[in-house]
Parts: structure tokens; C-alpha cells; sequence
């Protein structure tokens, strides 16, 4: 493995603000984030899928009364988003390494208020679909964490994702709050206080649009 890689691997080991298997918290966290981790009342907002977690940082800057913690399962690009954090004192973000589909052994029913999901893999063919992060399965998930009409975004640059979220949305019984095919062009633009991801800027710079949808499942 690189040696760049395993250093990262080393700082998340002592980081404190990564959650990750063999350390503290990792299988005692569930329904104690706030009293055990950020030690407030505040409200949790989940970014599924993270990467470097860019939206995390941003949102962690600029709502110091909520709390949040982005998930993903690799260990290299979480790194980027714990070091930031712990350059610019942000205690009110955490980073969980693992698949999203264990969620469940991470998060108590309600202890959720919103989820962000920002240019996840499409995930295109039929055979796929179980890994979208917006298919049925991962919607029961979501259930069984997030607060009753709490929010979920999908941030994407692929139209036939968006489409199938919505028409999932549908079939599952939520509602849609709000869908767009131009991010940029909506009253939403500046929501994400101009900060792009990885894969967000690297779609823009070859001129993709952005969609976008909000919508609750109970
Ligand atoms: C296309 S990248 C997007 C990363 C970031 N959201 C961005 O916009 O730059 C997809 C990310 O999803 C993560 N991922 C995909 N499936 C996952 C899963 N089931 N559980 C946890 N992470 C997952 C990958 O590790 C990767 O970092």
C-alpha cells in the first residue's frame, strides 16, 4: 500500500474525531453521539457517501448549533475531511468510516434530522440498483434513522439518477419538496456556501449540470 496511504491510515487511528473500527466509540456510539461525542443537544445531519467531505467542513463552519458527521467507507478521504476539522477547531463534525448499509449499528431511530447525499456513484446498470444510494433499501435505512419529515438531498450531475430517485420517492410513499435540473440556476444556489466536491467540480469543469432534489420519506 502507498506510504502516503498509511499514514493517513496512522492520524484517522489517533484522530479522535474519526470514528472507525477498533477505536473508541466505534461500537458503543450508537444513540450517544451527542452525550458522548459533541457533548451538546444539537441536531445531527448526516452526509452519506462523503469522500473528503467537503459539505461536512462547510456546513460544520457555518452552523456552529447543529452537528454533523460524514460517512464513508474510505479511511484516505476521510482523513482530508478529520485533519481540516481539526486544523480549523471544528467540534461540531465527526467522520464515521464505514458502509452505509450498517448504519443502523451506528444510529437509534429520530437520532437524525437531515441527510445530505452529494454526487454518489450512479450506479447505472440494472444489477446496480441494490448499491444506489437512493434505492429502496437504502430509503428503509434512512426510515429508521432519520426524524419523521426529515429532510434527504441528492446532489448529482446524472439525470437518470435523479429520475429514478424521484419516481422511487414516489412508489415509497414520500414527497417531494423540491427538484431541479439547474442547482445553479434555483433560489438553492447558495445553500452550500459555494463550496463544491471533488466530483462536483470535476463534473462542472466539463460543463455538466447539477441537479438536485429534497424530499422526505415519512
Ligand atoms: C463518487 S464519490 C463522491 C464523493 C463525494 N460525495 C464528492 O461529491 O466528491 C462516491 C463516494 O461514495 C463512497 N461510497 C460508495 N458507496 C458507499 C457505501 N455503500 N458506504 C460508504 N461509502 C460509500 C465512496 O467511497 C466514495 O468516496
Amino acid at each position: 500500500m502507498a506510504r502516503k496511504k498509511l499514514q493517513r491510515f496512522e492520524q484517522n487511528s489517533q484522530s479522535e474525531n474519526v470514528i472507525e473500527f477498533g477505536k473508541k466509540w466505534y461500537t458503543t456510539i450508537k444513540g450517544k453521539w451527542n452525550a458522548e461525542f459533541f457533548k451538546n443537544n444539537n441536531s445531527i445531519t448526516l452526509e452519506l457517501a462523503c469522500g473528503r467531505a467537503e459539505l461536512t467542513l462547510a456546513f460544520a463552519k457555518n452552523y456552529p448549533e447543529r452537528n454533523f458527521i460524514g460517512v464513508d467507507v474510505k479511511g484516505a478521504r476521510l482523513w482530508k475531511g478529520s485533519q481540516t476539522a481539526i486544523e480549523e477547531g471544528l467540534t461540531n463534525a465527526a467522520f464515521l468510516r464505514t458502509s452505509i448499509q450498517y448504519m443502523e449499528e451506528f444510529f437509534v431511530e429520530d437520532e437524525v434530522t437531515e441527510i445530505y447525499i452529494m454526487f454518489p456513484d450512479p450506479q447505472p446498470l440494472d444489477f446496480q440498483e441494490k448499491y444506489r444510494l437512493t434505492s429502496e433499501g437504502f430509503l428503509n435505512l434512512y426510515k429508521k434513522l432519520i426524524i419523521p419529515g426529515g429532510k434527504i438531498h441528492l446532489k448529482t450531475d446524472n439525470a437518470p439518477l435523479h429520475h429514478y430517485t424521484v419516481d422511487m420517492v414516489k412508489r415509497y410513499g414520500g414527497k417531494i419538496l423540491f427538484e431541479t435540473t439547474a442547482f445553479y440556476d434555483s433560489e438553492l444556489k447558495d445553500s452550500h456556501f459555494g463550496i463544491k466536491t471533488v466530483y462536483e467540480e470535476m463534473f462542472t469543469s466539463k460543463g455538466e449540470v447539477v441537479h438536485y432534489v429534497i424530499f422526505t420519506i415519512s
